[in-house]
C-alpha cells in the first residue's frame, strides 16, 4: 500500500466540515503493564502468533466492510496497547486489508502509537515503507524519577532518542506526557511542558493522571499511599497547561489535545465531531452508521478469545447496539463540547429533534461554563472544561 505524506495545512482549522470515516485497530499487548493503565492491553511472555493475529484482522476488517458498506477512509489509527511491538510487516499487512475492504485516498493521516523503549530506527522505517506517515510516542514525563514511578520502562535519554528518530522518518510526531502526577507543582510542571515544546513538532496530547479502578495505582490511592492533585491543584495544573501551549503556538483543540493549526489529528477530530469509524481488534469499539441508522459495536476485549472468535465466525463483536436519538444527541454533545470549536448546535438539533434547553444554557453562560460562538456553536470556556462532565450533564438532561 502506498500512502504518501500529508502535505502540511492539509487540515486548515477550523474545519468544521465532514466528520470523516476513520479505521481504528487496536494492537492489545504491551511488554509490561503501567501501574495507572486500564486500556485493555496484556503482557504475553511467551510471544505473538502475528500471523494469526493478521489474518484474525483481515477477516474482521471484511466484516466490519460489510456493515459499514462503501466508505472513503480519512484516517487510520493503529492503537494500543504498543502497536510499535508489532513487526512492520504486520504493519503492512493490516494495512493492506483495509485498502483492500474500503477505499483508502493517497495522503490519509496514518498514525501508529509507539513506546519509546520499542523503538529501533529499524522498526521505524519499516512502519514508514508501509504507509504510516504519523508517530505518537508515549514519552509521558522528562525526568526520570517520574517515568520510573508511572513504571514506564524508558528513561528520558531514550525518549530523546525516540523523538529524533520519529522527526526523522516520520512527516508528523505527536507525543504524550502525564501530569498531576503526586506533588507537582504548577512550576515544576510549567518548566517540564516548556522543554517538551521545544522538542515537538507540531501536536501534544497532555493528560491528567487518573485513577482508574482496577488498577495497582487504584489500591495504592486508596490504601493512602499514593495522593495526587486535589480538584483546586488539579484545576491550576491545567490551566498552567493551557496558557503554556497556547503561548508556544500549540493551543487546545480539545481537552487534552494540543497543535499548531492545521495539525490537529484527523483520527480524533473523527471521534470528537462524532464521525463513523470502524473498530478493529479486541476489544475495540467503533460507530457505523447504515441507512440512516447509527450503530455502536463492541468487540471481545481479551485477545485469544476475539481471535478464537474470529476464526470461528469471522469477527469478534460482541455487541452491536442501534443508538437511538437520545443515545446519539447525548453522545454528539459529550464529544463537542470536548472540542475548542465546540458543538454544532443545528447538528445536535436535528439528531435530537428538539432544542437545547434555554434554561439551563443561560444558566451556564451566567455562569461562565459555556460561550456562544454565533448562532451555531456553542462550546466550554476554559473553566467550563475543567468541569466539563458536570456541564454536558447538565445540558444533556
Ligand atoms: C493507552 S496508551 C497507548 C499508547 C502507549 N502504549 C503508551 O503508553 O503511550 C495511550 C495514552 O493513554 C495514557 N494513559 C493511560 N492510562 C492513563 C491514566 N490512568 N491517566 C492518564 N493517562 C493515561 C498513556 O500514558 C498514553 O499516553
Ligand atoms: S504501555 Fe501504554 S497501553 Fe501499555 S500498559 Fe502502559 S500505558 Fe497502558
Amino acid at each position: 500500500m502506498t500512502i504518501h505524506s500529508q502535505p502540511d495545512n492539509a487540515l486548515a482549522f477550523p474545519d468544521f466540515g465532514d466528520p470523516g470515516f476513520g479505521v481504528y485497530v487496536h494492537w492489545p499487548f504491551c511488554a509490561a503493564k503501567c501501574p495507572y493503565c486500564d486500556f485493555n492491553s496484556h503482557v504475553r511472555l511467551k510471544g505473538i502468533d502475528e500471523e494469526r493475529f493478521v489474518a484474525g484482522f483481515a477477516r474482521e476488517i471484511a466484516c466490519m466492510r460489510e456493515l459499514s458498506g462503501p466508505r472513503e477512509v480519512t484516517s487510520i489509527f493503529l492503537g494500543g496497547g504498543t502497536p510499535s511491538l508489532m513487526k512492520p510487516q504486520t504493519v503492512e499487512a493490516v494495512l493492506s486489508a483495509i485498502a483492500g475492504a474500503w477505499h483508502v485516498p493517497d495522503g490519509i493521516e496514518v498514525t501508529l502509537e509507539a513506546n519509546p523503549s520499542s523503538v529501533e530506527a529499524e522498526r521505524f522505517q519499516g512502519y514508514r515503507s508501509a504507509g504510516v506517515n504519523r508517530v505518537s510516542l508515549g514519552v509521558q514525563a522528562l525526568n526520570d524519577k517520574d517515568l520510573r514511578f508511572l513504571g514506564r520502562l524508558h528513561d528520558v535519554a531514550g525518549a530523546m532518542k525516540a523523538i529524533d528518530l520519529a522527526r526523522e522518518t516520520f512527516p508528523r510526531m505527536s507525543f504524550d506526557l502525564i501530569y498531576a502526577r503526586p506533588d507537582q507543582t504548577v512550576d515544576a510542571w510549567t518548566a517540564e511542558l516548556e522543554e517538551a515544546i521545544g522538542y515537538a513538532a507540531d501536536h501534544l496530547s497532555l493528560y491528567q493522571l487518573t485513577i482508574e479502578e482496577g488498577t495497582p495505582f487504584y489500591g495504592l490511592h486508596k490504601a493512602g499511599k499514593l495522593k495526587v492533585p486535589d480538584n483546586d491543584q488539579a484545576a491550576l495544573l491545567y490551566e498552567a497547561t493551557q496558557e503554556t501551549t497556547a503561548a508556544r503556538g500549540l493551543p487546545a483543540y480539545e481537552v487534552s489535545n494540543h497543535a499548531r493549526p492545521g495539525a490537529e489529528s484527523r483520527h480524533n477530530l473523527t471521534y470528537w465531531r462524532y464521525g463513523d469509524y470502524a473498530g478493529i481488534g479486541p476489544g475495540a469499539h467503533g460507530r457505523l452508521t447504515r441507512a440512516g441508522h447509527k450503530f455502536a459495536t463492541v468487540t471481545e476485549t481479551h485477545p485469544e478469545t476475539w481471535l478464537e472468535r474470529v476464526e470461528a465466525r469471522g469477527d469478534g463483536i460482541t455487541e452491536s447496539v442501534e443508538l437511538d436519538t437520545e443515545e446519539q444527541a447525548d453522545e454528539l454533545l459529550l464529544m463537542g463540547l470536548r472540542l475548542r470549536e465546540g458543538l454544532d448546535v443545528r447538528r445536535w438539533q436535528s439528531v435530537a429533534g428538539r432544542t437545547l434547553d434555554p434554561a439551563r444554557e443561560d444558566f451556564l453562560l451566567r455562569q461562565g461554563f459555556i460561550e456562544r460562538l454565533g448562532n451555531d456553536r456553542l462550546r466550554c470556556t476554559s473553566s467550563g472544561m475543567i468541569v466539563l462532565d458536570a456541564v454536558v450533564a447538565d445540558l444533556a438532561l
